[in-house]
């Protein structure tokens, strides 16, 4: 890929215009960073299992009638995905009460909600992405109200589609974030890798986290965690 057709130099993925106007090249990268960037380090091969992850979640989504913008996988660190403007929103869920929303709400990191919660976040780094309401984000003009309320259905039968595949693999879904954008024809389809670098997940039995809160934690075998949620992951052929 000629690294002079980059749209995006992220650090956990880079995003290339694709030979279709239409698409780009999604590519994953070994780069890992927490708190803002402060906290770096290279981990051989999760771009791989990164990439691998996130396709498979996309195709399970899409059987079950979730738009998203991934079209294909391309080879081991890359995906093509469908050209979109993204919202500047981001959407986390909550199964479990864990990070951020447990010093929050002074609940202890665990303690499973009445219901699964829904965050929104206005996508702004400078300002810390900060936690907003749904009247902020249509204040903000991020999204349209309808479209607001497409998101929130679209986040809710996610939701109800991976908790059970993760069980089955002996996962807890416990929380992630995702991003949304509009299509050329205004349609709403989600626009994001869902991987341990932007969800947390706990095995079952032991309560081992096998997410980036092992990196952020130093809690070490960081890529053990990652080819863990891959090789579970595979055996379910999705
Ligand atoms: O990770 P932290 O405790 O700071 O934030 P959180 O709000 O508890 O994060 C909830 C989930 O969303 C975690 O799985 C994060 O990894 C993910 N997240 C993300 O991928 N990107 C963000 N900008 C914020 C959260």
């Amino acid at each position: 890929m000629d690294t002079s057709d980059i749209i995006h130099d992220g650090v956990s993925i880079k995003i290339y215009s694709a030979d279709e106007p239409d698409k780009v090249v999604i590519s994953f990268t070994d780069d890992i960073t927490a708190f803002y960037k402060i906290k770096k380090a290279v981990i051989n091969g999760k771009g791989v299992w990164c990439n691998n992850i996130s396709s498979m979640i996309s195709r399970a989504l899409q059987k079950e009638g979730v738009p998203t913008y991934f079209v294909r996988q391309l080879n081991d660190t890359q995906q093509l995905c469908y050209k979109v403007n993204v919202f500047q929103l981001e959407v986390i869920v909550r199964n479990v009460i864990a990070g951020s929303l447990s010093q929050r709400l002074g609940l202890a990191e665990g303690t499973v909600p009445a219901e699964p919660i829904i965050d929104l976040c206005y996508k702004n780094s400078s300002l810390g992405d900060p936690l907003i309401n749904e009247y902020h984000a249509i204040a903000l003009g991020l999204l349209r109200k309808e479209e607001l309320e497409r998101i929130k259905d679209l986040t809710v039968k996610i939701n109800e589609i991976l908790v059970p595949i993760f069980k089955s693999i002996g996962i807890t879904l416990v929380d992630f974030k995702i991003e949304f954008g509009r299509m050329p024809d205004g349609s709403i389809v989600m626009a994001d890798d869902i991987t341990p670098d932007s969800a947390r997940f706990w095995d079952i039995e032991t309560g081992e986290r096998l997410d980036k809160d092992r990196f952020r934690n130093d809690s070490g075998r960081v890529g053990y965690a990652y080819q863990t949620v891959y090789e579970r992951l595979k055996t379910l052929n999705l």
